[in-house]
């Protein structure tokens, strides 16, 4: 897949449905790697899966292919277009269409991953579902583990759980729009 095609598929979608899609381009390749350097790569040693949520185009699974192996992520992708895609790019990762904001269901089971990685629009959904999303994610990580997430306001895009906490990890000034990454975990 070309830079070009994935901006048109990226746009199209956008069209579509503009509030999921949430951005004018796929993310940059600052940010994607931003995003892949917080997973602790000993969770992965001892045999962790990583979650990603919101893939789209791939631009940010390309750095976590890089980092643990496609053999090692599942994708959880809305988009039926999208997730073909990534599905004929990289055959090893597990690609499920289906809702992240309802992972029991989308996944049915409760796997602890050594990371679950997001490029969900958190800040188009209302802060229940933002909530709901976390408790989710919260359940499913390995001791140790974090959920990292993007987004392009100043401040985290949502408290996080009791007994959580949430850092800024990188700035990714290069990306369009500018970004910032989220580490939560357990305190
Ligand atoms: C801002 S785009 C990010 C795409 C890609 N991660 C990137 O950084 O370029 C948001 C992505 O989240 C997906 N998405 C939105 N709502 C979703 C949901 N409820 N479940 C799964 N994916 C969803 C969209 O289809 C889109 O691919």
């Amino acid at each position: 897949m070309s830079f070009v095609s994935d901006q048109f598929r990226f746009l199209r979608a956008l069209a579509a449905r503009p509030k999921n899609v949430g951005a004018v381009a796929p993310s940059g390749p600052q940010l994607a790697k931003a995003m892949a350097a917080q997973i602790r790569l000993d969770l992965v040693e001892k045999g962790g899966s990583v979650l990603e949520l919101g893939p789209g185009t791939g631009a940010i699974t390309g750095a976590l292919v890089a980092r643990v192996g496609a053999e090692r992520l599942t994708a959880v992708e809305y988009d039926g277009d999208f997730s073909a895609g990534l599905k004929a790019r990289w055959p090893a990762m597990r690609v499920i269409e289906g809702d992240a904001f309802d992972l029991d269901r989308t996944l049915g089971h409760r796997e602890p991953y050594a990371a679950i990685v997001s490029g969900l629009p958190l800040l188009n959904f209302p802060m229940e579902m933002r909530h709901r999303l976390l408790d989710g994610v919260a359940a499913r990580l390995m001791p140790g583990a974090s959920f990292i997430q993007f987004s392009y306001g100043l401040h985290a895009p949502v408290t996080p759980p009791d007994g959580h906490i949430v850092a800024q990890a990188a700035f990714c000034w290069a990306n369009m729009p500018p970004a910032r990454v989220w580490v939560y975990r357990k305190a």
